[in-house]
């Protein structure tokens, strides 16, 4: 039994995708969500900067004693190699899940990605797919306007902009006929009703914030740091700006309105921090 909150960050609001399967499949647990607001997107930034952002929130999650600390994002997770292993609690990224469960469901071993620039570029979602099953073909596209489009609320699956930006994007994959499609970066789930309409009912789509939780759910229970069964967990939010569509849309995003719960934090303190700490 452990009652250290979980924290769970990402560069704005996609990870809440994560936070929505907490609260669904581990309602016992507290929550500390860091969404990087200020900065997003990440996905189209260097190597460097997404290390170093990366390293920021993770140093601003650890002030919380935290007992797990989840990226819930795919750019941090395929990305930022160094920051990631520098987390001293027990960590979860989103690739590795989200690769199991598509390898798991695909029959015709065609594989499509979606991510950002980032995420694609670093290959990181083909190399896990085929130290899994070298067979399987994995076709990715890079989609980074898609991750405004989940930051502007823009995600009903009759908004005809959101169609045409996702029929475009996912060609490569409808032309490939992949049957899953790993939606690599967790802004992207909230947009699966649009993409669904777009690619039709029988390809299946991999949600990579509900996989990283069904793996956490898993690393909790397998070191005995479950919190008591019939707590009821309890979140709290932090963002680096308060974006003038913010509460709106993160209550679309997580059903759930959170203005009243969502604190200001000035992430750039931390690089101070850091670079204090002998950190570049
Ligand atoms: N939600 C993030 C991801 O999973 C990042 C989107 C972005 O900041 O570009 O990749």
């Amino acid at each position: 039994m452990d009652k250290r909150p979980l924290g769970v960050f990402d560069s704005g609001l996609g990870g809440l995708s994560a936070v929505k399967a907490i609260l669904k499949y581990l309602p016992q647990e507290d929550i500390v969500y860091f969404g990087d607001t200020g900065r997003v997107p990440y996905g189209t930034r260097s190597e460097k900067a997404i290390e170093l952002y990366a390293k920021e929130d993770i140093a601003f999650l650890e002030k919380f004693n935290c007992k797990l600390i989840m990226a819930a994002c795919g750019t941090v997770s395929s990305v930022a190699k160094n920051a990631v292993a520098s987390v001293k609690e027990p960590f979860v990224e989103v690739v590795s899940p989200a690769c199991a469960a598509a390898v798991k469901a695909t029959k015709n071993k065609r594989i499509g990605v979606m991510g950002t620039s980032a995420t694609i570029n670093s290959g990181s979602y083909v190399k896990k797919i085929k130290q899994l099953d070298p067979e399987i073909e994995v076709v990715g596209v890079s989609c980074p306007m898609l991750v405004s489009l989940v930051e502007n609320n823009w995600i009903d699956s009759n908004d005809i902009i959101a169609i045409e930006m996702v029929k475009r994007y996912v060609k490569p994959l409808t032309d490939k006929k992949v049957d899953t499609i790993i939606l690599g970066c967790t802004h992207f789930p909230h947009l699966s009703p649009v993409i669904k309409k777009v690619v039709g009912e029988t390809v299946t789509l991999i949600d990579t914030g509900y996989e990283a939780v069904m793996r956490a759910k898993t690393v909790l229970q397998e070191n005995g740091l479950l919190n008591e069964p019939g707590h009821k967990g309890e979140s709290s939010y932090y963002i680096s700006d308060r974006t003038q569509n913010f509460s709106e849309t993160a209550k679309t995003l997580l059903g759930e309105d959170i203005s009243d719960k969502a604190n200001f934090i000035d992430i750039n303190k931390f690089e101070k921090e850091l670079t204090s700490k002998g950190y570049e």
